[in-house]
């Protein structure tokens, strides 16, 4: 049954958040808003939303049927996603297999130097502070979580990106890194919650070599919309294209 739509509770720099009338969901719609630089590159890119939502759908069913707890209860239509209603934790959780993006500019790490095991690190999200790196002794006296919550949290990111990385290897995507967040739950359970997309993650075409995610937007490069459909179209079976009447 689709639920009433209420108040818009959260307005973030890609998706909108409103209340239900269920108390415990919300309704999250992805806007075509593409920002870098912590919202100082801005644009708006057609359909960036409608991918978006149905690539993190489709990530957030292969974790759930992996026995992670997601914020995510159903994709209604492509850009609105009804979801858990989570306390978010303003923490970004960054997963690296391959060393790319920030992490060669502030280390000398080599660009595409592997890492196994994979580096998890954490980042405050805050575009005034803008984004600074933090460890679980900041976080904890930041009040944003618990060092017993953190260790949750490290576990089930390694087992998230364990399952993502075999899935995409299938589909010719390598993942060199992304970001996730986690939420609490009403009953206090942490529980994965935002988006799993081109705009978070990194994802290069094993063959190619390709970009296929934000980085070309990052880079003022051309195809961003054309990338984010191929991942869609690598992901996604027919009965996922058939089941969200999807028209690619
Ligand atoms: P970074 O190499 O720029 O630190 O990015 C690491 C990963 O985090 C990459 O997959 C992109 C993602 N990311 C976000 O989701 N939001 C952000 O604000 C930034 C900077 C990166
Ligand atoms: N969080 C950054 C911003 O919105 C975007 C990024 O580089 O991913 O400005």
């Amino acid at each position: 049954m689709t639920p009433q739509i209420g108040n818009l509770i959260y307005q973030g720099k890609a998706k909108d958040v409103y209340e239900t009338d269920d108390p415990e969901k919300v309704l999250v719609k992805f806007r075509d808003d593409i920002t870098a630089g912590d919202g100082e590159k801005k644009d708006v890119i057609n359909k960036k939303g409608y991918y978006n939502s149905i690539i993190s759908a489709k990530f957030f069913e292969i974790l759930q049927a992996a026995g992670v707890k997601t914020q995510y209860l159903d994709l209604i239509n492509p850009g609105e996603m009804l979801s858990l209603r989570l306390e978010m934790i303003p923490l970004e959780i960054i997963t690296r297999n391959i060393a790319a993006g920030s992490l060669i500019k502030k280390f000398p790490f080599k660009e595409g130097q592997k890492f196994d095991p994979p580096i998890i690190q954490m980042d405050y999200k805050s575009d005034e502070f803008h984004d600074p790196m933090l460890n679980e002794d900041i976080a904890v006296a930041l009040g944003f979580s618990t060092r017993k919550d953190l260790e949750i949290i490290r576990k089930t990111t390694l087992k998230i990106n364990q399952v993502l990385k075999e899935f995409l290897e299938i589909k010719g995507i390598l993942f060199p890194d992304f970001k996730i967040e986690y939420g609490y739950d009403s009953q206090g359970n942490i529980v994965l919650g935002d988006e799993i997309s081109p705009d978070t993650c990194r994802f290069w075409d094993n063959e190619t070599c390709d970009v296929l995610d934000k980085d070309l937007f990052r880079k003022g490069e051309s195809g961003v919309i054309e990338a984010y459909q191929k991942v869609a179209s690598l992901i996604l079976d027919v009965e996922d294209k058939k089941r969200w009447n999807l028209d690619f």
